[in-house]
């Protein structure tokens, strides 16, 4: 099976096999059969994601695509959407019933399954905020369980499902969503640009407006250029070697951590500082547009992609003392 236009990477990978199931129930016996040797690898829209050699596994992808209200009181509501939803039209088609709490994660690449897994978040929120509960496979058991949010082990690019990779697959996902929130624009880029568009008191809409301009400015779209989003995760470091980035690097952007102890760095500054914007090594290269992007001109390999990534870790390692990890996932190396 050609896996090309399955990541947006568009890395030329092929699999032995690939099942497409829109029905949930028929996971028990696909993993008694046809998974029976090897647990197969779950496919959502390829946008985290690295082929770096083709998988040894079978591929798995859930094509459900129906969207449920489950509950609404005139203000909150629940609602419900299979794996395979597109995850963009989603956001929209929430936003057009009226109900807010996804407008900051407009126009992110991938599948409604696929967001819980690494917690996907931009733009000040991140998607558990709005999870209310993730529908899962668990193999083990050949039962589909209901996660509610709190189980779901989430945080800053990460969850039980990206931990235990193998345990579930996400069949679907229910989110909490309410009509009349308040926007979040904690996010500066937000605000200057709602300003610069004369907006005073933003709907969700608009907000959603703004981050899809904001991403349209700065993140290459994966159907003109490959590249998976940002490449690497912001480091989480001792707030002690933060602080002493920052007075050696004034501009070193510095965000909250995960307690108080510890700072979030951005990764991309930290890469364009080492000089990689826009650099390129044949057909595998950094966005001009962005340094935290790593891009396939046409035809690079996984491995090439891989290289060049860690080349850039490497530079980082050396120069400031902070490893950086890779966010997509790669199949077929290690880190
Ligand atoms: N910057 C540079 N050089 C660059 C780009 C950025 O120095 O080439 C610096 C700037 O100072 C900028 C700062 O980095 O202010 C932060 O950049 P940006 O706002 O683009 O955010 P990011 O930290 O690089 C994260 C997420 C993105 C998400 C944005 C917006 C991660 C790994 N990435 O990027 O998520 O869209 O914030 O919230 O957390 C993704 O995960 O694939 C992704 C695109």
């Amino acid at each position: 099976v050609p896996l090309q236009k399955r990541n947006t990477f568009g890395v030329a990978a092929r699999a032995r096999l690939l099942a497409e199931v829109a029905d949930p129930a028929a996971l028990p016996a696909l993993y008694a059969r046809a998974f029976a040797g090897a647990a197969p690898l779950v496919l959502g829209g390829g946008s985290n994601l690295l082929f770096a050699a083709d998988p040894d596994v079978p591929l798995l992808a859930l094509t459900g695509r129906e969207v449920r209200v489950l509950e609404d009181d005139g203000e909150r509501a629940i609602v419900r959407a299979d794996a395979g939803v597109e995850w963009h039209g989603f956001v929209m088609r929430c936003l057009g019933l009226g109900l807010a709490g996804l407008e900051n994660l407009a126009l992110i690449p991938g599948t409604v399954g696929a967001a819980p897994i690494q917690n996907i978040g931009a733009y000040g929120v991140e998607v558990r905020e709005r999870i209310h509960a993730v529908e899962a496979f668990e193999p083990a058991t050949g039962a589909v369980r209901r996660l509610r949010a709190d189980e779901c082990a989430f945080a800053y690019r990460d969850s039980v499902f990206k931990r235990e990779p193998g345990r579930y697959v996400v069949v679907a996902v229910e989110f909490a969503l309410a009509r009349g929130l308040p926007p979040r624009l904690e996010y500066a880029g937000i605000g200057e640009e709602l300003a610069a568009r004369g907006v005073a008191a933003p709907t969700a809409r608009d907000v959603a407006e703004a981050v899809i301009a904001i991403r349209r400015r700065k993140l290459p779209d994966p159907a003109v250029l490959g590249n998976a989003g940002s490449f690497f995760k912001n480091p989480i470091v001792p707030r002690a070697l933060a602080e002493a980035l920052q007075a050696g690097h004034p501009a070193l952007p510095v965000f909250r951590g995960v307690d108080a102890g510890t700072r979030k760095l951005s990764a991309a500054w930290l890469i364009d500082a080492c000089g990689w914007k826009g650099h390129r090594d044949g057909a595998a290269g950094v966005a001009a547009s962005h340094a935290l992007v790593l891009v396939n001109h046409g035809g690079a390999t996984g491995m090439q992609l891989l290289d060049l990534a860690r080349r850039i870790a490497d530079s980082v390692q050396a120069r400031f003392g902070v490893a950086i990890e890779p966010e997509p996932r790669i199949v077929g190396a290690r880190w």
